[in-house]
């Protein structure tokens, strides 16, 4: 016990301590501690989960009415393989011209996927440093794991690993995301591919979870966008975000898919996803092509404010499309930043180490198609109020 209470001392005096507040939603606002907040750390990119227009046309659904159990009740393996499962992942093979395979969360796939990969002999993964938690987990469920990060989409930290390393492993795996998750800038997917045609043991693991709904001709994410499908080895796409259900699969070759199925824990000893959700997920991917106003709308939204936070010269700000990071540096600034702005209402998230590098601390914004942009120009009015209190407080 004491060395729980003396672990949890050190992330409070990190600034670095977390808790859980109750929490309810309206549209693009959220209430927290008696007040209502413009939401900045959503992932409902299209706001298709607070689409009560849509949330009615499904539950009017036939598919709906099919597939209207709470509950699975067994691992797909054994009885909990509804007939959805297969109608929505011939939808996605369909989409993306791969072998696609239902798992119950993007952090599922990424485990259940990387960690099978992992036990093959002979093997190196290449991940860029800022890969998402789920995939370092599925590295780090085996001992012999050979593993090295690149610098964030550094493709000359990359291109020297893959010198120094291809000669000594049967395969190399590279981890990247489409659109970051954090510094929300897009994998260079170009780049990755000329890398991988090059050394020919390669092969490119690209977790769209930020990219799917949101991004791209219909919706269909970065690869897609690019061309470049067929180049994509594992693709991830979660169901969480703008798609507003839950659930992910991994698009793959046929003999992957069924190495997954035959080995990956995270799908075999887990409970498959009540029907009623996949149904969910498999009802907004039909009608993805429909959202083409809400994805204009963001993007318009996500360059607007970019350039408005630039002008001001105040911070070094990251992010190509809706994932928008202020680099602050240290936690207790990004925590003061944080506490000021839910003042003014507007709640957003000081992300830390360990999710960021060390001295790297950020507000993270997540904007949405709906978010409204006189409430973002009142957003940077404030920063710049909070930054001169910042100023007077701290550096006297
Ligand atoms: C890049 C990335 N992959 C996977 C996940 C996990 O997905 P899920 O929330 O469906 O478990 C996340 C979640 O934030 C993510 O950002």
């Amino acid at each position: 016990m004491q060395q729980i209470l003396n672990l949890l001392a050190s992330l409070n005096n990190q600034a670095n301590y977390r808790t859980l507040s109750p929490q309810q939603h309206k549209d693009v606002e959220i209430y927290l501690n008696q007040k209502w907040l413009l939401n900045l750390a959503s992932n409902d990119y299209l706001n298709l989960a607070s689409d009560k227009n849509l949330k009615e046309s499904f539950l009017d659904s036939e598919i709906f009415r099919k597939n209207c159990f709470f509950s699975a009740s067994s691992s797909r393996s054994l009885s909990g393989n509804f007939e959805i499962y297969a109608i929505f992942e011939e939808l996605l093979e369909s989409l993306f011209n791969k072998k696609a395979l239902l798992f119950n969360s993007g952090y599922h796939a990424n485990i259940g996927v990387i960690s099978r990969l992992n036990n093959l002999k002979n093997v190196l993964f290449l991940a860029d440093k800022s890969i998402h938690a789920s995939h370092i987990d599925g590295l780090k469920s085996f001992h012999k794991t050979h593993f090295k990060r690149f610098a964030h989409n550094d493709m000359q930290s990359l291109t020297h690993l893959l010198d120094k390393y291809h000669h000594h492993y049967e395969a190399i795996f590279i981890l990247s995301e489409g659109l970051f998750s954090i510094e929300g800038d897009f994998a260079k997917l170009h780049s990755l591919i000329a890398l991988k045609k090059h050394f020919k043991n390669v092969y490119l693991y690209l977790d769209e979870a930020h990219s799917i709904g949101s991004f791209g001709d219909n919706g269909l994410g970065l690869a897609q966008n690019l061309n470049c499908l067929e180049d994509i080895d594992f693709l991830i796409l979660t169901f969480g975000k703008a798609i507003g259900s839950v659930g992910a699969c991994v698009l793959c070759n046929q003999v992957f898919k069924e190495y997954f199925i035959n080995t990956a824990r995270s799908l075999i000893y887990s409970t498959a996803l009540p029907p009623l959700n996949i149904a969910m997920s498999y009802f907004i991917f039909s009608k993805l092509p429909y959202f083409e106003e809400n994805r204009k709308r963001l993007k318009a939204l996500s360059l607007n404010f970019k350039s408005s936070l630039e002008q001001l010269e105040l911070f070094e700000i990251l992010g190509d499309y809706n994932i928008l990071s202020i680099i602050l540096k240290e936690n207790q600034k990004a925590l003061f930043f944080q506490q000021k702005l839910q003042e003014y209402g507007f709640f957003l998230p000081a992300i830390k180490p360990p999710t960021t590098a060390k001295n790297r601390a950020c507000l993270r914004i997540s904007l949405c198609a709906n978010t409204p942009q006189e409430k973002l120009e009142i957003f940077i009015k404030n920063l710049i109020k909070i930054n001169n209190e910042y100023l007077s407080e701290y550096k006297k």
